[in-house]
């Protein structure tokens, strides 16, 4: 093995400083100077040197950072200062900022007339305490609290941690013990736990434990591979170092040194601004990119906090001011169901009461099936519930080593195989999450959207049914189902003009309205029905192809895959749909009340000069709405579709044309302005 030179000695610390304050810039200061590609030469650089000549790694070279050794447990450390813990006011109130500067003043020996006591004020991080050690401005030693005495040596996982200096900037002292708050942001928490869903690996139950896990890791790849953060607020051992006289001057030191010091902090004067703070940050608290669990009050004046000194482990000077717990345990005392206003179905913890995030609980959304099989929760479980801010409650996942015996596994569809609102089936789609009630035109919790939809301008054309009168109608009880609307009658006016904000007049207008939407198309008839996965295109190919709704009612999933672009999927909502009894008995309803169409000879294949081709539409023509535009292209068999892919054959372009005509271009799919269009519709397309 080759010797190293004295260059390359220097080029390793040239390129160790480099690298670190690249580190710095990119971890602490959320401002990276350089390209990754740059800082990764860099860094590649200095590893084959150091491979090259081992007598060239220093513990402190960035390249430590990546973990690698697997160790057969944890070295005890022992604190020369303790880690001590704090004092907790439960009292989550603004009583508990003046509670504790009563406290301090009356130790302090202040009467009432003093000046108020400085406080600095900062948030209580909630992740996992750590004792940082710099001999001459090199890490040498990252430990656990443990029992504040004694903690464990987790130096290799800590090395892994980017915002953790390495080496500290400037002058360092000969010992520097520096406290904090190793965490895990929680975009990052849901990034890993998305990746680890993906690669089918475990997920962290929250960033708290993630923090924590990773970093009692025996395997420091492991913890190389968690993302985590750092925050300093605080000192152990120190010495050959003048103090500054504060604690926000600590705080400014460490900054200085290369330490991330969180800056939602403040010095403040008295109690009342101490309660000010409290209430400023939990307005902020669910807007944070990390989970807190309530705010810190320091006296400021080191001095001060000499005078106070400490009771039992916890020192006088300081407290943690919580906040109303974001997590609690609780047992899952059922699962049932709530059926949305599109019939889809979501699993619905019921608990037994618990006190969290500020309220209490007997509710938390369980979201699907999948869920819960990933979560693996159980009836019977004690779970953790979470609530943060006024996001709705969720069961974050069971407490397994409390679970008793082996209670079966939850099955949604074995549980609720009809919908316990209508009593219509419900069906999961193959590739979809969410299960659904198939009775849309009869169920009572889809019975405005129902109603909305098939109102609506391209369905049956009902001017005037709006939501706020669809509102009122179903919760009138005047109207249940879509026939209902054609059976109102001549009582229909008297109940309308009952209504809240409805005249005469636009009672009479919304009766003309329905009335005139008795005759209408099969196509129309059809996308009012709001099948699933039926669109207007859709809707009008069925009625195109099968020509009346009694052929459609009696079309198996083969016959409606040989209608053009109905796959699998949308000829099994169909089917669906149509088994529903419940439905049936509406569109019978329907016909009963006179809703009716022209009926046409079932017609494989459109004839006309557009016959299977399809358009997307964008920009302003010059004569032709788009609307018209539409039309012709439909009366001609061809189709409109909303945006531009392969499967494009023209777009139609005027002026102010974007984004669509760039990906025309881009696919090389034929663009025609109006005229051209006009000229295809005379000539027709070349096959
Ligand atoms: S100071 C002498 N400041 O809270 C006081 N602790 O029981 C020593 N914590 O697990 C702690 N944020 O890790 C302090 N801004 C903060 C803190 C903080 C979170 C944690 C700490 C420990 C617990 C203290």
């Amino acid at each position: 093995m080759l010797i190293a030179s004295p260059q390359d000695f220097d080029r390793a610390r040239a390129l160790r400083a480099e690298i670190e304050r690249l580190d710095h810039h990119y971890y602490v200061l959320d401002a990276p100077l350089v390209p990754d590609a740059e800082y990764d030469r860099l860094f590649r650089e200095l590893q084959a040197l150091e491979a090259r000549h081992p007598e060239l790694a220093t513990p402190d070279s960035p390249t430590q950072r990546v973990g690698g050794k697997v160790l057969p447990a944890f070295a005890p450390v022992r604190h020369a200062v303790p880690m001590l813990s704090i004092r907790t006011e439960t009292d989550t109130e603004a009583s508990g900022a003046f509670n504790f500067d009563a406290r301090v003043r009356r130790e302090l020996k202040l009467a009432e007339g003093d000046p108020p006591v400085e406080y600095a004020a900062e948030l209580k991080f909630d992740g996992l305490a750590i004792s940082l050690r710099y001999e001459h401005g090199v890490l040498v030693q990252a430990a656990t609290r443990g029992d504040g005495e004694t903690g464990e040596d987790v130096t290799g996982n800590v090395r892994t941690v980017g915002q953790v200096p390495l080496r500290l900037f400037g002058s360092a002292p000969p010992v520097l013990e520096v406290r904090g708050e190793i965490y895990m942001k929680r975009a990052d928490f849901e990034r890993f736990n998305q990746r680890a869903l993906a690669a089918g690996e475990k997920t962290l139950v929250n960033p708290r434990n993630g923090a924590a896990g990773s970093i009692r890791q025996l395997d420091s790849k492991v913890a190389a591979s968690r993302p985590l953060s750092f925050f300093a607020y605080g000192l152990g051992e120190v010495s050959g170092w003048e103090l500054p006289t504060t604690h926000s001057g600590v705080l400014d030191a460490l900054a200085a040194f290369g330490f991330p010091v969180c800056a939602e902090r403040a010095v403040l004067q008295g109690a009342p601004a101490l309660a000010d703070f409290h209430a400023a940050i939990a307005a902020k608290r669910a807007a944070l990119p990390f989970d807190i669990d309530g705010v810190v009050y320091k006296v400021n004046a080191l001095a001060l906090q000499q005078q106070l000194g400490f009771v039992t482990r916890e020192p006088r000077w300081a407290v943690a001011h919580k906040y109303p717990a974001e997590e609690a345990l609780t047992t899952l005392l059922d699962i049932e169901v709530q059926v949305g206003r599109t019939g889809a179905i979501t699993p619905v913890a019921r608990l037994a009461p618990v006190f969290v995030g500020g309220v209490t609980v007997t509710n938390a959304t369980l979201h699907n099936q999948d869920e819960i099989d990933r979560k693996d929760v159980r009836i019977g479980d004690t779970v953790i519930v979470r609530r943060a801010g006024d996001v709705i409650p969720e069961v974050v996942g069971p407490v397994l080593d409390r679970r008793i015996g082996e209670p079966p596994r939850f099955d949604l569809l074995a549980r609720f195989p009809v919908c316990p609102v209508c009593g219509s089936h419900v069906v999961r789609g193959e590739d979809e999450a969410v299960a659904r009630c198939t009775g849309g035109l009869f169920c009572p919790a889809q019975r405005k959207q129902a109603l909305l939809h098939f109102a609506s301008r391209r369905a049956m054309d009902i001017e005037g049914l709006g939501d706020k009168l669809v509102d009122q109608l179903v919760d009138a009880a005047i109207v249940r189902t879509p026939a209902d609307l054609y059976k109102m009658g001549l009582l229909g006016m008297s109940m309308l003009a009952g209504l809240e904000r409805m005249g005469e007049k636009s009672a009479q207008n919304l009766l003309a309205a329905i009335e005139r939407s008795r005759n209408t198309t099969l196509a129309r008839f059809v996308y009012a029905l709001g099948i699933r996965n039926v669109g207007e295109a859709t809707a009008k190919d069925l009625a195109r192809h099968f020509g009346s709704l009694d052929r459609l009612l009696a079309a198996d999933e083969a016959a409606l895959t040989q209608v053009p672009d109905v796959g699998p999927i949308v000829a099994r909502s169909i089917v669906a749909f149509f088994a529903e009894a419940h439905n049936l008995q509406v569109i019978g309803d329907l016909r009963a009340a006179g809703v009716h169409w022209t009926e046409g000879e079932a017609q494989a294949t459109v004839a006309g000069c557009l016959a299977g081709k399809v358009f997307v539409l964008t920009g302003t023509l010059p004569t032709l709405s788009r609307d018209e535009a539409k039309a012709m292209i439909e009366a001609e068999g061809g189709k409109v579709s909303g945006s531009v892919s392969k499967k494009t054959d023209y777009v139609l372009a005027g002026s102010e044309a974007g984004s669509k005509l760039d990906k025309a271009q881009a696919l090389g799919v034929p663009v025609l302005d109006e005229e051209g269009f006009r000229e295809m519709l005379i000539k027709g397309v070349a096959p």
